[in-house]
């Protein structure tokens, strides 16, 4: 613990506290942030996941395969990542979906693929409008993932030696780095607003591929989508927006 707190303190010396004036957006800028709220891009993709789901999988299929009534299942989505009785492990959504067409003998989309990606965002769309429910202590396998999210969490990594702590805590929420203001990811509901629509990368991007992102400017090696780090970091982040909100897709710089 005492290692983490050191390195927070070292990498603030290049994070600078905010001074407003830079960072606010320009006019142009905002107008195109609310049109965009009003009509995010990526709601095609969303239909389009939608189209796939409904064609090869259905709603149906996936609350038997999780062993909920369909009338309870947008509820029971709003509580992912979670254990996964049929898989014996704790899984995305994604995964849960790859493990559906298997057993159906379907071709099987990459983790991350674009058509992924999409069907995603469209089966937590599902869930849009219900608070976000992960219970991390529901049995000992999430347990063992939120333990592991938070290991993965406080632990530097990579050539700066910086952990996900060192950016996303309360010493530094609000504080900038090259002019991006850094998030406290319970208070911008990143566990409900990811599938999201990225404009500065003009596509539709999931949490954890959210994650690699923020482990590739960290000069971190990038964790593989789906590997038990990655589902425990999302239980991790998901959590800390316990309560609030699902609303896919979001929106996001
Ligand atoms: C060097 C600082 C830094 C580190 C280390 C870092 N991040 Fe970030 N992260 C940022 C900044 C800055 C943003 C906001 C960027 C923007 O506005 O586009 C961000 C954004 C995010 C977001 C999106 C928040 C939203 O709006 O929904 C998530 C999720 C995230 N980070 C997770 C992580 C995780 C998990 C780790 C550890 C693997 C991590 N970050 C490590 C700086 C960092």
């Amino acid at each position: 613990m005492k290692k983490i707190v050191l390195i927070t303190a070292l990498s603030l010396s290049w994070i600078q506290a905010a001074d407003n004036s830079q960072f606010s957006m320009s006019a142009a800028d905002r107008a195109m942030y609310a049109e965009m709220l009003e009509n995010n891009p990526a709601d095609i993709f969303v239909a389009e996941g939608g189209e796939i789901f409904d064609e090869e999988i259905g709603e149906a299929a996936m609350a038997k395969f999780l062993g909920v009534s369909e009338k309870d299942l947008s509820k029971y989505i709003a509580g992912f990542p979670r254990y996964v009785k049929a898989l014996d492990m704790v899984a995305g959504l994604d995964q849960v979906m790859q493990a559906i067409l298997a057993q159906k003998g379907q071709e099987i989309p990459k983790l991350k693929s674009k058509k992924m990606f999409s069907m995603l965002a469209y089966v937590k769309s599902l869930a849009n409008d219900e608070a976000i429910n992960i219970d991390v202590n529901a049995d000992e396998h999430i347990k063992a993932s939120y333990a592991l999210g938070e290991k993965t969490y406080n632990t530097p990594r990579g050539g700066r030696g910086l952990a996900c702590l060192s950016c996303h805590s309360s010493a530094t929420v609000g504080m900038a780095l090259r002019t991006q203001i850094l998030p406290n990811l319970g208070a911008v509901d990143a566990g409900g607003t990811w599938p999201a629509y990225r404009m500065t990368k003009s596509s539709l991007r999931t949490l954890q591929r959210r994650f690699q992102g923020c482990m590739k400017n960290a000069l971190q090696a990038k964790l593989p989508i789906g590997s038990p780090e990655m589902v425990a970091l999302e239980v991790y982040v998901t959590n800390m927006a316990k309560g609030k909100n699902i609303a896919i897709p979001g929106l996001k710089r």
